[in-house]
């Protein structure tokens, strides 16, 4: 152990901790990061509002007006650090072909020495003039066989109260976490060390990022950043990139995935878990209110985000959302696109790059349809109408979010935080495409599901650093991440596919953003997707009726209930058809990822891939 340990810095371990290695791990990254202090989170009511307390005096939050969003906050980040860093997330296995191309990759060795043991290295000395918060946390309901348990230490109060909010934490997780038990060790610091008497900024972080994972080891390493999925360490980097190499090795699936639960006006509920890309509508799509015309169905929240789905006795697949809150993007949340949402915000919010009103309040654009007629933007600066029509400048960040519990919701499903999970009807993969992808396809089989998944395309968005509306591949929506090779990604699919027989969920491809001509949305989505999701629904069941296409079943117009809306067979037609051009030009793409991935592609991808041609050209 190094100096400030040795010179007695007071680890200030709580009398109830009687985890040797863990003390002794926290010991070890204080010494290293030469924290000014340790605290260690109890995860009570009185520790989240004293550190609110303490981050609205430092001016990184600000409280909002309590009469208007009762006991909520608006924290306003660095601009440079406002989005996940895709460039700048490294997968550390011993093999880089583990990593696969798919994922940055450097060497263990190599990338400790730049991070902790080197002379130079960038933890040494990073928390200085700070405290480091030890967070315990739990992926999942506490004590479920599905679950996990992660400790974040982080020199961020704004990650330690978020985390309160984005996981179960505090002294129960230290409870059963017991002597001895195990964890994923997960460090962050935001790379800004303060010299004796140096005034702190409101949002330290570091131009310098890395946000580090070593599957074999399972451990994360973060530092520059303040942000999301950068630093609230619990979401992407152990709930997916982690954990889906621990469910590689152990036959589990940890997925990029809402679900949701339905239940239709019989009685019988169903659970669907969907993947689609970052700020792709998983939000909504988890809280939908089922348009006129479905009386008596209804929609029930398990999770928005991320599914962690095992193999049960029974022979299904059961899934457990491993969050507690959500971190959502508000940009575009309304009471038409997402009423559930919006109740969900009305207290108890901790708010990030939104606007702010005059009267303390928050909005952002698509909130309503008339903007307030002055605000406080996101970079704290005067906004209005005509400012916004000269400069185009946002009020809020388009990757602005909210950080709220779970049971905000109030279509929270009734299983949510049920230790065994809910038992998986279907998956549907979905990506964001202006063209070619038809508004939703059935497989036929297991491995034509993987190959759906594992073909997916989706034009990217605010939600990661980088140019957006790109069309890019992003398989299995866990492009950026999958925490090992995305071949062997497919390969453990369709392992865990041949295990379950005719227990395993159907698999439906859908694609909510097709443009007609003008270059607006043909389908009005939200809501409406009810009717995608009754006839898929039907499909489980065997009463809803299809047709074959090239690489699925889709519905004819009338294989749809179509009471309450207005939606001719011509703009039904515009977003099932299949363009035989379009889709040659597609499948090019497809074989383009394949040879990307290459080494270890299992076979039955690129024989799918033949049969589809085959079609094609038929
Ligand atoms: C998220 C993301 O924050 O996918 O959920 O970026
Ligand atoms: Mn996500």
């Amino acid at each position: 152990m190094n100096r400030p340990v040795m010179e007695g810095m007071r680890l200030n371990v709580p009398a109830h901790i009687k985890h040797q290695r863990l003390v002794a791990w926290v010991a070890e990254i204080a010494a290293l990061t030469e924290a000014e202090s340790v605290y260690w989170c109890d995860g009570s009511a009185a520790e989240y509002d004293r550190l609110c307390e303490q981050l609205v005096a430092a001016g990184t939050m600000k409280k909002l007006n309590p009469e208007l969003r009762p006991r909520s906050f608006l924290a306003s980040s660095d601009p440079s650090d406002v989005a996940r860093v895709e460039d700048r997330t490294f997968i550390c296995s011993e093999k880089q072909e583990d990593a696969g191309p798919t994922n940055n990759w450097m060497a263990p060795a190599e990338m400790r020495a730049l991070l902790q043991t080197g002379e130079q290295a960038l933890f040494r000395g990073a928390m200085k003039g700070r405290t480091l918060y030890v967070v315990p946390f739990s992926m999942g309901p506490l004590g479920s066989h599905i679950s996990h348990i992660g400790v974040e230490l982080t020199d961020s109060p704004y990650v330690a109260i978020s985390m309160r909010t984005m996981t179960r934490m505090g002294r129960p997780v230290l409870d059963l976490l017991g002597e001895d038990g195990a964890y994923v060790p997960c460090v962050h610091t935001v790379g800004a060390p303060l010299a004796a008497g140096q005034k702190d900024v409101p949002w330290p972080c570091n131009k310098t990022k890395y946000i580090v994972h070593y599957p074999e080891t399972r451990e994360i390493w973060s530092y520059g950043s303040g942000y999301g999925g950068n630093a609230l360490l619990g979401k992407k980097c152990f709930a997916l990139r982690i954990a889906s190499t621990m469910g590689r090795d152990q036959g589990w699936l940890a997925e990029h995935m809402l679900i949701l639960g339905v239940t239709n006006p019989e009685g019988r509920k169903f659970h669907v878990a969907a993947a689609f890309p970052s700020a792709c509508g998983k939000t909504n799509f988890s809280m939908m209110v089922p348009p006129q015309g479905y009386a008596g169905w209804k929609v029930t929240t398990v999770g928005d985000d991320i599914a962690w789905i095992k193999p049960h006795a029974d022979g299904r697949l059961y899934a457990i959302n491993p969050e507690a809150g959500y971190f959502g993007v508000a940009p575009g949340t309304n009471d038409l696109t997402n009423p559930n949402c919006m109740d969900s915000l009305k207290a108890d919010v901790i708010f990030t790059n939104v606007a702010l009103t005059d009267d303390g309040d928050v909005w952002w654009e698509g909130m309503t349809d008339t903007p307030p007629a002055h605000l406080i933007d996101w970079q704290g600066k005067d906004w209005t109408p005509a400012i916004a029509k000269e400069t185009g400048a946002k009020a809020a960040h388009p990757n602005a979010r909210f950080t709220v519990a779970a049971t905000n919701n109030p279509v929270l499903d009734p299983d949510w935080d049920n230790a065994a999970g809910v038992p998986i009807d279907a998956f549907i993969f979905g990506g964001r495409r202006s063209t070619t992808v038809p508004l939703v396809t059935q497989a036929r089989t297991w491995v034509e599901g993987v190959y759906m998944a594992a073909t997916m395309g989706s034009e990217t968005t605010a939600a990661a650093a980088g140019q957006q509306g790109v069309v890019r591949r992003d398989p299995f929506a866990m492009l950026p991440f999958a925490g090992y090779n995305m071949a062997d990604h497919f390969q453990h699919w369709l392992n865990i596919g041949s295990t379950l027989g005719d227990k395993a969920p159907a698999i439906f491809c859908v694609n909510w953003f097709r443009k007609g001509a003008d270059g607006k949305f043909v389908w009005p989505g939200y809501g409406e997707n009810m009717r995608v999701l009754e006839w898929m629904l039907g499909r489980v069941t065997g009463t809803a009726q299809g047709e074959d296409n090239v690489f699925g079943v889709s519905p004819r117009y009338d294989d749809l209930r179509w009471d309450g809306l207005a939606f001719s067979r011509a703009q039904f037609a515009s977003v099932i058809g299949i363009d035989k051009a379009a889709w040659q030009q597609e499948l090019a793409l497809h074989a383009e990822l394949f040879q990307q991935l290459e080494y270890h592609l299992p076979a039955e991808l690129p024989a799918t891939m033949a049969r589809i041609e085959a079609r094609l050209a038929a």
